[in-house]
């Protein structure tokens, strides 16, 4: 008697190759190259969550749909996953672009008043619908360069108020828009101007008022900071997260970025979930992050964009047994583009990654450093159905071809929620 197949409401074939990290925990060292590769696969999917992934012909004898979507031969990936963006922003920066080539450097724009102080000057003058509508463009440019799921942090408000618009502004478009979104809570991300003669206060007013009314609100996960030493020190970083963590809020630090600070043995001592940039990380910064298992989330698009020769020791961290995210850091001064693949490709060419360890980065990790490794980073059985399709023919492509967007179309829970018209 011939078994009947179980009704699925899409069934993804003709995948030429299907690459994916397996399982729902970090991957450090060599298991950073760990990636199942399955060649002429189909993946069926029922509601949100995948129920079968293989061979074609075997999970077309167990699972029959409505809709068949045919991925043309070509390569299959799980949703991208960029795990550090500011995409809440009025305004471009594209003069301090300008003013870079010319030889002035990032930290030399911001004390002329430039920098992320002119960012918060866009903000506070947005309304939180103008915000929305500008944070709706990025995240359709997000969802077409094959990011399913993205952090967003806040950070260019600076006062209670105007931060309370940015983590609404991202809440409501997320409710409006197919891709994911994880609220950080920035407000530690520069003394805004009126507080430039009276630091201390504004670390107070962090610690008394923004925080507890942030963490009260719910609309904020993570808190991050800009530890550096034009901005926050390691003590008033130490003393914020601290009050961050007590009021429940989980952590993730930008450290180490522009000088070394100790920063990612902060992250560590405080259990972030990812410590980020770390460009000028030290050596006991790469065993403290080890220790403590916090991602470290390597942004290579970074120095590339504000001329900094530094960059992330990325290979030595991994060959340390570290478990890196690649991410973005997509925001208006230092990294004006949205493109994970394109991070990817980067984090290849700056750190000697090979394409399954940039897809791990981009995937499984990234979803580690956001907890939710559980459902999100794999096509796996049970795993949310977020899923691109490319059109590239094999994995060692995502990394190699740059320039482009190697996405035709994506699913998100479950759902084709974009589809390309022409080639890219
Ligand atoms: O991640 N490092 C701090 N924040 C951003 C830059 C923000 C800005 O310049 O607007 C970053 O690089
Ligand atoms: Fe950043």
């Amino acid at each position: 008697m011939e078994l009947s197949a179980k009704k699925v409401d899409l069934l993804i074939t003709g995948i030429g190759e299907l690459a994916t990290a397996e399982g729902d925990a970090l991957a450090g060292g060599a298991a950073l190259g760990r990636v199942v590769r399955i060649s002429d696969a189909a993946i069926a999917i029922e509601g949100e969550r995948i129920v079968a992934v293989g061979a074609e012909a075997e999970v077309r004898a167990g699972f029959e749909a409505e809709v068949t979507l045919d991925a043309s031969g070509k390569l299959v990936i799980p949703g991208l996953i960029d795990a550090h963006t500011h995409p809440v922003f009025a305004g471009t920066r594209e003069d301090e672009f300008e003013m870079r080539l010319s030889g002035k450097s990032y930290v030399e724009i911001a004390a002329a008043g430039g920098g992320i102080a002119s960012s918060v000057r866009g903000v506070r003058e947005s309304s939180k619908d103008a915000l929305i509508a500008q944070l709706l463009v990025h995240l359709d440019r997000f969802l077409a360069l094959g990011s399913t799921t993205v952090e967003a942090k806040t950070g260019y408000g600076l006062t209670l108020k105007d931060e309370m618009k940015c983590l609404e502004a991202i809440r409501e478009a997320g409710e409006q828009h197919p891709v994911e979104l994880i609220p950080t809570f920035l407000g530690a991300h520069d003394y805004p101007q009126e507080f430039k003669d009276r630091k201390p206060d504004y670390v107070d007013l962090l610690i008394e008022e923004m925080l507890p009314a942030v963490a009260e609100s719910g609309l904020a996960e993570y808190a991050d900071i800009f530890t550096e030493s034009h901005v926050f020190g390691i003590q008033d970083s130490r003393r914020i997260m601290t009050r961050a963590s007590e009021l429940g809020l989980r952590l993730r630090l930008h450290v180490d970025q522009l000088t070394p600070l100790g920063g990612a043995e902060l992250a560590a001592e405080l259990g972030a979930d990812s410590a980020d940039h770390l460009e000028c990380i030290s050596e006991e910064g790469i065993a403290a992050l080890g220790e403590a298992g916090v991602v470290p989330m390597l942004c290579p698009l970074v120095p590339l964009f504000i001329g900094q020769k530094e960059e992330a020791p990325g290979r030595a961290m991994i060959d340390a047994g570290l478990a890196p995210a690649v991410a973005t850091d997509f925001n208006p001064g230092s990294c004006y583009v949205q493109s994970m693949p394109e991070a990817l490709s980067w984090a290849a060419l700056r750190y000697g990654m090979s394409a399954a360890e940039c897809l791990v980065a981009g995937t499984l990790n990234a979803a580690c450093s956001l907890r939710r490794g559980d459902y999100l980073g794999t096509l796996e059985v049970g795993k949310q159905a977020d899923v691109i399709i490319t059109d590239l023919p094999r994995l060692e492509h995502i990394t190699y071809e740059l320039g482009r967007s190697p996405v035709s179309v994506v699913i998100k829970r479950g759902r084709v929620v974009y589809e390309r018209g022409g080639a890219a």
